[in-house]
């Protein structure tokens, strides 16, 4: 038996000054899509955006239903209507930000654990590592590169193959 360590890696930037100008903007896209989330129950109001390969942005924001798990977190409306509209083109960066009801968000919103998941199916399907640029309302941002940096011994689709 033995004791097995993974590290995971990640950016921190301590203001927007620091972004690209294309990560800037994709944040910016991000906190605008804040608007349109329905979150009546959490006040918690969340801004996706999501930059394809072929230049597109596709923003999305949270969807809340009085049956809680009938709702819909804003990187997965983001990530599946962009794979709606523009199936065969592959996801590059998606910004993720919020803004509460009662308090200021002053750490990176990071994506539950199925949003993860749903992430890790868009680079497998596409065979290309997805960038996340994370922010609250305000503090710093962190960049992950590459979904096995949240998601550590995520289920791959090679186990579902005969060996
Ligand atoms: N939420 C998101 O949309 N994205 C996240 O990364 C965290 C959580 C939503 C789900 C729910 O509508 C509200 O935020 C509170 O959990």
């Amino acid at each position: 038996m033995k004791q097995v360590e993974k590290t995971i890696s990640y950016w921190e930037y301590s203001d927007d000054n620091e972004l690209s100008s294309e990560d800037l903007n994709l944040l910016q896209k991000a906190e605008s899509a804040i608007d349109g989330a329905y979150a009546p129950y959490s006040a918690y109001h969340v801004g996706a955006a999501v930059l394809l390969e072929n230049g597109e942005i596709i923003s999305g924001n949270n969807q809340e239903n009085v049956a809680y798990p009938s709702g819909l977190c804003a990187e997965r409306v983001a990530l599946f209507y962009a794979s709606s509209k523009f199936p065969e083109v592959p996801v590059k960066t998606i910004a993720i930000t919020a803004k509460a009801k009662d308090f200021i968000i002053d750490k990176p919103v990071t994506p539950c654990g199925s949003c993860r998941q749903v992430m890790a199916e868009s680079e497998n399907r596409f065979h290309n590592k997805l960038r996340l640029v994370m922010k609250g309302e305000t503090g710093k941002i962190f960049i992950i590169e590459g979904v096995n940096n949240i998601l550590p011994l995520m289920f791959h689709a090679d186990e579902l193959k005969k060996k």
